[in-house]
């Protein structure tokens, strides 16, 4: 008899079926498993067998075939545990196999027959949501399962109590989808920011509009403290976002147990991680940061210092908003729609443009600096604001400035301001920075005095098409701030050309 139990595998945030067949045939005692399992699957059959043992259930001297179909699909990962222990107890007559026709199983055993947290539960019970099956899981990732909808989920702490369930000896209730409080932001507040009121306002524009920022200054003006406040000022995800970001957390396993992400993502890797780490990929093609910043912030600080390969491979993922990472048997396509935000010193030295304390080679250090970011790769960065050295006199001001609640509050109401333009006009795109050509024609109409300003700066700052229409999208969200009507006047253009910079300035 072939026992037949459903399960899947990943290929980027894609699910795909994968049935495990079980076999017990007479010959030499064996367990063979095929169908392309990779290490973490092959050693499978030590944890069923153990799991087996510690529930009193010995394998008889057989040869069992596990095959996992389709077989020109590589299996990765450890959740075919369960699956390959639930068709080995069906093959042996022990469960039902037809109980199990309609459920997707996925979890990893332990040697003493419980079952450990696995990755990918919530694109796993979406997919058997779409196929009106029900799902069996470890405890640990029941509340996971739950958030997908109203399908049948067992949750089971370890295989003796799935096996009495499905017995009905003692039936287990239904996880509940649960809503996990929000942490506490403990980054700075924007009160605490002293001076920098350019900063300030480009930073509230980049977070209104979902734009690209690059801030530029000397070493201690507060750039990564500026960018450190932006979690704060971002709006939570909309339950859309969050079930797409907690797909991609659930797929790398960095979902938290008690439920979906609800903050908007703020990543910020250090200049020392590798192209895979960012863009995604290892033996496994796993989403990088630049996925797990998906509807997010993706801050680079230091940014020259990052390697220019790793930079040059963002310029694909930040226009198109996903990344396709190849490897030699695995092609995964991740969602990767961010907002770039980078700091960096215009020199090695930090100090270009003070003559007082600006080092002997400048200003030649600093262009061998700024050129180790490419043109193109500037192109796509909407504002770019020098951060200036802070005055003894902003310092020692008893003065605060807005806290991080209002701007939040300000941000909040424009991000809003266009969503409603979205749904009114049938548009995709949420934020301005995310709206196609088409749409900006019809959302962002500029006035005669602005169309003039925006040609000569054109002729004059030779801007590229692109950031021509980044400069319309920036001017459509200056404008949303003020609370400003459809057309565009040359004030909204003249702010949002004052942020557009070729390279930064020295
Ligand atoms: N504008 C500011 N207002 C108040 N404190 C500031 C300001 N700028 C810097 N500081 C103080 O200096 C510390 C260092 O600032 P920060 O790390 O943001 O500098 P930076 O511009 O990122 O420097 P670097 O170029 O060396 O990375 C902050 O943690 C804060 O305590
Ligand atoms: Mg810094």
């Amino acid at each position: 008899m072939v026992a037949q139990i459903n399960t899947v595998a990943f290929q980027g945030v894609d699910v795909l079926d994968v049935d495990v067949q079980v076999q017990i045939s007479n010959g030499l005692p064996a367990f063979t498993i095929v169908g392309l399992p990779d290490k973490a699957v092959g050693e499978s059959r030590e944890r069923v067998r153990a799991a087996l043992h510690a529930i009193g259930l010995a394998l008889p001297p057989k040869r069992f075939t596990v095959n996992l179909a389709p077989a020109d699909l590589n299996k990765e990962g450890s959740h075919f545990d369960l699956p390959i222990a639930l068709g080995v107890l069906a093959a042996m007559e022990v469960i039902d196999a037809d109980a199990l026709t309609r459920f997707v199983c996925l979890g990893e055993l332990s040697l003493d027959g419980s079952l450990r947290k696995v990755a990918g539960v919530l694109p796993s019970a979406m997919h058997a949501q779409g196929k009106d099956f029900g799902l069996i899981v470890p405890a640990e990732c029941g509340a996971e399962a739950a958030w997908a909808g109203d399908l049948d989920i067992i949750a089971p702490r370890d295989l003796l109590m799935l096996i009495n369930h499905l017995k009905g000896a003692q039936v287990l209730a239904r996880p509940e989808a649960r809503l996990r409080a929000k942490p506490k932001f403990k980054g700075p507040d924007m009160a605490d920011v002293k001076g920098q009121e350019t900063a300030k306002r480009a930073l509230e524009i980049a977070a209104s509009g979902g734009h690209n920022l690059l801030m530029c200054g000397p070493p201690g003006s507060g750039k990564s403290m500026l960018a450190s406040c932006l979690p704060a000022l971002l709006p939570d995800l909309t339950p859309r976002e969050a079930l797409e970001v907690s797909m991609i957390y659930s797929l790398s396993g960095q979902l938290p147990e008690e439920g979906l992400v609800s903050a908007r993502p703020y990543r910020d890797p250090h200049h020392s991680a590798s192209l895979p780490a960012l863009i995604g990929g290892g033996q496994k093609a796993k989403p990088g940061e630049i996925s797990l910043a998906h509807h997010g912030v993706l801050f680079l600080d230091e940014l020259p210092e990052f390697q220019r390969g790793t930079l040059e491979s963002l310029r694909q993922p930040v226009e198109t908003g996903e990344v396709l990472v190849s490897r030699v048997n695995t092609h995964a396509k991740y969602p990767a729609n961010i907002q770039l935000v980078g700091a960096m010193n215009p020199c090695k030295c930090g100090h270009m443009g003070d003559p007082e304390l600006e080092c002997t080679r400048a200003p030649r250090c600093g262009a061998d600096y700024q050129s180790k970011i490419s043109g193109p790769l500037f192109d796509r960065i909407d504002l770019v604001v020098d951060v200036p050295p802070v005055s003894v006199m902003d310092l020692q001001s008893a003065q605060r400035g807005e806290d991080s609640a209002t701007i939040a509050a300000r941000v909040k109401s424009c991000r809003a301001r266009q969503a409603a333009r979205a749904t009114e006009m049938g548009l995709s795109a949420l934020t301005n920075a995310q709206l196609s050509s088409a749409d900006l024609e019809e959302c962002a109409v500029l006035d005669e005095k602005a169309k003039d300003l925006l040609a000569q700066a054109v002729s004059k700052m030779k801007l590229s098409a692109r950031a021509y229409t980044r400069v319309l999208k920036l001017a459509r969200t200056i404008a949303d701030m003020a609370g400003a009507p459809d057309v565009l006047g040359g004030a909204h253009i003249a702010e949002a050309l004052s942020y557009k910079r070729h390279m930064p300035k020295s």
